[in-house]
């Protein structure tokens, strides 16, 4: 089959027409929770055909991204892919001809954020009718949002998937000339689709997918529905991607999946793991390599030694650990335990002493007693960790959770949530505060988003950092002289060596 016969491929054949949808194929839940043994192939993109190549001649998009990096480097594809067929960017809304929201299903009020942004769009529609809206990402994997929106949204003009990004061309063509919503979604992950175009959003910093997809399951989680089966790139090609963002003079890369330390678990052909895919990236001439997400019980002591030889991997673990008591890791499906996981930590920081830890945390899983909750602070004050994002339980329809007994009031909820953070916030002051009159090396970003007459940047723990300096050092390595630590950030004054 040639590259182009894949790009034009839809997974389904059925396909349905009425006057008001052109439906190619729907999402159903169940079949993307299905893991089949079918080998992964490697597709290259391929040449869009001649009338694609200008369709966006002379008009503009935009993309409202919504979630996780993984959405945010999908967003760079989807922008790659229309600058290809002549579209330029626009941030705003009313000079877009072309308007894709890439939508986050993590937790309801992700998802409530982007209904109300796609209810917006039909005044907009009112005013500019060629306007094309469409709705990409994870929500789009739900049947029950593709339902909502043909019945109560019908001014959508596209919906596609996390699977068939690729085949965002087509569907867009098929969206202007049909005048119908053109639906398509693939409920199983095709192949992997190598040679995707790319727009960055700075020179600096980097994204670079090395697997799609969840194997993991955890019982609240819906990822592993609507990214498929774990699937890992050939490390030739990740490695291949990461030099070339070295050569064009990117300082910084990040290695993306839902669950980095399963990389390479899928391959067939050769025994590799993430460990040996950093320790070769750890060899290539780009500053500053970081990774996220990691899975703990994954998490294996080749790696721990991999990045203790530090140089350009960074010494930041961002180290989900959901909850610290073992009945709820249980209930959730988590396969550690608060025991292997404080190992773990144990090994790390004996590895590197300097390194910063980050978590993820539940509260409010169904069944969480106070006792519980008292296991988490208790864990968090262990650990301590440079900081945390902390969420309240929310239920997602298809999930194994979405079952329990939802048996913890609002107010409770709320409470441990504040609860935590009080307690996570005197953790990163107190850490932040040990690095009182230190000097740091600063990655700088840009101007403040707050105070235009300082600078920020980051540390290689990925702290924030402002600083007054010449904006002439953007994209530069500096040092600073930490003077005043907060609780998020930390202030400081440059420091110049001879
Ligand atoms: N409810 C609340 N938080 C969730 N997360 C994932 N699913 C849910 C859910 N249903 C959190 C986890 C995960 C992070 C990305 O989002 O903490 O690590
Ligand atoms: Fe979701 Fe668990 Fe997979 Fe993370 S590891 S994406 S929380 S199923």
């Amino acid at each position: 089959m040639t590259t182009t016969d894949r790009n034009n491929l839809t997974q389904d054949s059925k396909s349905i027409r009425s006057n008001k949808f052109k439906v190619l194929s729907t999402p159903n839940l169940s079949l993307g929770k299905r893991r089949g043994k079918e080998e992964i192939e490697v597709v290259q993109f391929g040449d869009l055909p001649q009338e694609l190549h200008r369709l966006g001649e002379g008009k503009h998009y935009l993309i409202r991204t919504f979630g996780c990096q993984m959405n945010e480097h999908d967003s760079e594809v989807m922008a790659g892919i229309l600058e290809n067929m002549g579209y330029t960017a626009t941030e705003q809304e009313e000079d877009a001809d072309v308007i894709l929201f890439n939508t986050c299903a993590i937790r309801e009020n992700a998802e409530d954020k982007v209904f109300g942004h796609l209810g917006r769009m039909k005044t907009l529609k009112r005013e500019r009718p060629h306007l094309i809206v469409g709705v990409a990402g994870c929500m789009s994997q739900e049947e029950s949002v593709v339902n909502t929106i043909m019945q109560k949204y019908q001014h959508i003009d596209l919906i596609l998937g996390t699977h068939n990004i690729h085949r965002l061309p087509y569907l867009l063509q098929e969206a202007l000339y049909s005048k119908e919503m053109v639906v398509e979604v693939w409920s199983k992950e095709g192949d992997i689709v190598e040679n995707l175009p790319k727009v960055r959003q700075d020179g600096l910093k980097a994204w670079v997918n090395i697997m799609y997809g969840c194997d993991k399951f955890c019982t609240y989680c819906i990822v592993p529905y609507t990214r498929g089966k774990e699937r890992s790139r050939h490390p030739e090609d990740v490695i291949a991607e990461v030099r070339e963002l070295a050569r064009l003079g990117y300082q910084e890369v990040t290695l993306l999946g839902q669950n980095v330390n399963a990389y390479g678990k899928d391959f067939s052909h050769i025994q590799y793991g993430f460990g040996d895919l950093m320790d070769e990236i750890r060899k290539i001439g780009i500053p500053r390599v970081r990774f996220t997400t990691s899975y703990p019980s994954d998490f294996d002591q080749h790696l721990i030694d991999v990045l203790a030889k530090k140089g350009n991997l960074m010494e930041h673990i961002h180290l989900p650990v959901q909850s610290g008591s073992n009945a709820m890791l249980k209930l959730m499906a988590r396969k550690y335990t608060r025991e292997t996981y404080l190992d773990l930590v144990h090994r790390i920081k004996e590895a590197i002493p300097d390194v910063s830890l980050t978590t993820d945390i539940i509260v409010g899983f169904p069944g969480e007693t106070d006792e519980m909750f008292e296991e988490t602070l208790s864990l968090v004050k262990e650990v301590e960790y440079d900081s945390a994002f902390t969420f309240i339980y929310s239920p997602r329809e298809g999930t194994p959770a979405a079952k329990m007994q939802d048996d913890i009031s609002e107010e409770v909820k709320k409470e441990r949530l504040q609860h935590l953070l009080d307690v996570q916030n005197e953790i990163s002051r107190r850490k932040n505060e040990a690095l009182r009159d230190q000097v740091l090396e600063v990655l700088v970003e840009g101007e403040s988003k707050t105070n235009p007459d300082v600078l920020a940047g980051r540390t290689r723990t990925n702290k924030l950092v402002h600083f007054k300096g010449d904006t002439s050092s953007i994209g530069q390595f500096v040092y600073v002289r930490i003077t005043d630590p907060l609780t998020w950030t930390l202030n400081g004054e440059q420091v110049f060596t001879e």
